[in-house]
């Protein structure tokens, strides 16, 4: 197979990099693997600060690891306090923008002050260690204040992206048995108030049990408030009294000492049910690793100003707005609104404006910037940028030589990390002063991370053959359990090839041993680096009065890479197609949320079915992406579907 161009890091950034060429890397990488241990044990030590160091680096009885056991730490702790020592006290922890365009900086000192003043507001609601709070809110400073919050005092968080429906928010409560919501009114995208304190009111209809919501005044839209349940964060703020000098607050609520294993927070990710899993991140090794990543490999430098344009609502804000950036001290841009508002240079004016020079977005946003043309990002200073990160799906070519020539002027790095929700941090990508870049690839895992490819019976494969991808070795930010389902747990993971991490990713690698992506291998959909499972889409669908059966498959899309595509068949009755498509698409929206929308919905008489009545979802794939069918059917219960599926005309 050939492979396309190479692009070496310039001598200038190798420079100054934290990794210095390719030969640092294998240094590092040789080095973990011959006492994988020794190298996170040293580095945990080096990069964390403990209460009390733990005693054993490892202990792993497949699937379930604990890491750095028998010490004490804080993840908060490690977020902020600690930098309260030293130059970084009054560096801006998080620059952040609201959609209409207001500003807030927030130093380490002032992060530290209204982290301690929340803490002590949900102390002062009875919240302890070892409690749930789901976080349901708009992409506004308050958010990270209240994941920090909860972190230093041991509280459990999820948090639950804005753009998840009512239905979706009460399944997460409800699993997680959260007895506190934190939310606001609302927030601001496009211009329009997205209203988030309806959908709470919505969700807890059916749960009787959460005794508080902690509202944050974003909009000020009218609201209702539930006596005795729903409190303004501002009042319980107010009640505090004056703001006191940031030492006597640490005084007030210190962060807590926490077992390196205990639960930092649940976030749910789709699955191959209808039932999300809450994959449990617990507190040393998720922090060291997302942590350390920042310097292997964005590079990280004290001077940076660093922006992930992710929404903190899926992992990459997490691991990549909150915890990694602030645990390595750096200055981190937050972006409330939409990239495309109020014009489609709304990221390069955020970059310019803040002279950001590390910049982590998505394929999907890339490409429909590069749909609306060079003028945008020409028309603003760029030069401050210096490296560039690609994330949640594969990055094509072209979108690749895009974001290098035109975003990057060909002297930033682009780093195209793969990596999950359960994988915590980033697993493959380039440390950008020692890997050489190939468009399209991942390239090599990073230090510590120890990566194969299988067949279907578990046997590894050799180069250049396309197979799933593994993890063979237990890493510091791996997903501890399935919230509530050690089983699933077991059975989703670690089942297919004993003792190693089954990512449900295929892939190949070549032969410098660089890896290339090739996307799922389950009944997972990714639409903008959003994982979506087809079962969940179709759960809600059967859910409409008017549908008999729904099959969903994901059909390639120009600029989100997948979208969404619904075989339904219709009870009795006499539908008009048009109006109930729309109002299926609208249906889904409600179930679970705006952005699982189907792109695409068609009617049919009949599904494609196997003798047991199993849906051959492989069939109406291949139908989406080749309008025709060429595999085998022979276990096909009725020809005549699959042929009348093909020839059907796309709908507009
Ligand atoms: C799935 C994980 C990790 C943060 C965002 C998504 C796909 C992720 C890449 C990449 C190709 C990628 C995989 C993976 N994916 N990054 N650089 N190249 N594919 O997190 O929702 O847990 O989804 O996203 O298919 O399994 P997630």
């Amino acid at each position: 197979m050939s492979d396309p161009k190479t692009y070496p890091p310039s001598a200038d950034f190798v420079e100054r990099a934290n990794l210095q060429g390719l030969d640092a890397y294998r240094e590092l990488y040789e080095q973990a693997k011959a006492d994988p241990e020794r190298f996170w044990g040293d580095l945990a030590l080096n990069e964390l600060t403990w209460f009390r160091p733990f005693s054993k680096t490892l202990e792993w009885d497949p699937p379930f690891a604990k890491w750095f056991t028998g010490g004490t730490i804080n993840a908060c702790y490690n977020c902020i306090d600690r930098h309260l020592k030293t130059d970084r006290r009054t560096k801006p922890a998080l620059i952040w923008e609201g959609e209409p365009g207001d500003q807030r900086v927030i130093t380490y000192e002032e992060l530290h002050r209204l982290v301690a003043r929340f803490a002590t507001v949900l102390k002062g609601l009875g919240y302890r260690k070892g409690d749930r709070a789901v976080i349901y809110m708009p992409m506004i400073p308050e958010l990270p204040i209240a994941m920090l919050a909860c972190a230093r005092l041991g509280i459990v968080h999820s948090v639950v992206f804005g753009g998840f429906s009512a239905e979706a928010l009460k399944a997460r409560i409800q699993d997680l048995d959260a007895w506190v919501v934190i939310t606001a009114d609302g927030g601001w995208r496009r211009g329009k108030e997205v209203r988030l304190k309806g959908a709470v009111d919505e969700a807890l209809e059916d749960c009787p049990y959460v005794r508080h919501v902690v509202v944050y005044k974003r909009t000020g839209s009218g609201i209702p408030m539930k006596e005795g349940r729903d409190v303004w964060w501002h009042e319980q703020d107010d009640e505090l009294g004056a703001i006191p000098q940031v030492e006597e607050d640490a005084e007030a609520c210190p962060a807590e000492e926490l077992d390196s294993e205990h639960p930092l927070y649940v976030l749910y990710t789709s699955g191959t049910t209808g039932k999300p899993k809450g994959i449990l991140h617990t507190t040393a090794g998720y922090l060291l690793e997302t942590s350390v990543s920042m310097k292997w490999v964005f590079d990280l430098h004290e001077d940076d100003v660093y922006w992930c344009t992710a929404d903190i609502g899926w992992v990459t804000g997490h691991s990549y707005i909150v915890y990694g950036p602030l645990a390595a001290g750096a200055t981190s841009v937050m972006y409330e609104g939409a990239p495309d508002y109020p014009a489609f240079d709304r990221f390069w004016q955020i970059v310019e404006k803040y002279r950001v020079s590390i910049f982590y977005t998505s394929p999907t946003a890339i490409r429909a910037l590069i749909r609306q043309g060079d003028q945008w990002p020409n028309a603003h200073d760029l030069s401050s940028l210096r490296v560039l990160g690609s994330v949640g799906e594969p990055i094509n070519p072209a979108a690749w030589e895009w974001y290098y020539r035109v975003i990057g002027k060909e002297r930033c790095p682009i780093v195209d990390t793969w990596w999950q929700t359960e994988t915590g941090a980033i697993m493959i990508s380039a440390a950008p002063g020692a890997v050489a870049l190939k468009p399209g690839s991942a390239t090599l895992p990073l230090p510590g991370i120890v990566v194969d490819i299988v067949d279907a019976d578990g046997q590894i494969l050799g180069n250049n053959r396309e197979g799933y991808l593994i993890i063979r070795k237990p890493w510091p930010s791996m997903v501890r359990n399935i919230w509530g389902d050690p089983k699933r747990f077991q059975e989703q993971y670690w089942s297919r090839v004993p003792g190693s991490y089954f990512t449900g990713d295929a892939a190949r690698r070549d032969d410098d041993g660089y890896y290339w992506i090739l996307g799922r291998v389950d009944d997972v959909m990714n639409v903008s680096g959003h994982r979506l499972s087809t079962m969940e889409v179709e759960s809600a669908l059967v859910h409409h009065p008017a549908v008999a059966e729904a099959a969903v498959v994901a059909k390639p899309h120009e600029i989100t890479g997948q979208a969404v595509c619904a075989f339904v068949t219709c009870k009795k009755g006499d539908w008009n197609h048009d109006a109930l498509g729309q109002e299926l698409r609208q249906w889904v929206a409600h179930e679970i949320g705006p952005f699982a929308r189907p792109e695409e919905i068609r009617f049919t008489d009949a599904l494609p079915k196997t003798r047991s009545g199993k849906i051959m979802r492989r069939l109406l794939r291949e139908i989406v992406t080749t309008h025709a069918v060429t595999g085998d059917v022979t276990t096909l219960e009725d020809l005549t579907v699959v042929s009348k599926l093909a020839s059907q005309q796309e709908p507009e």
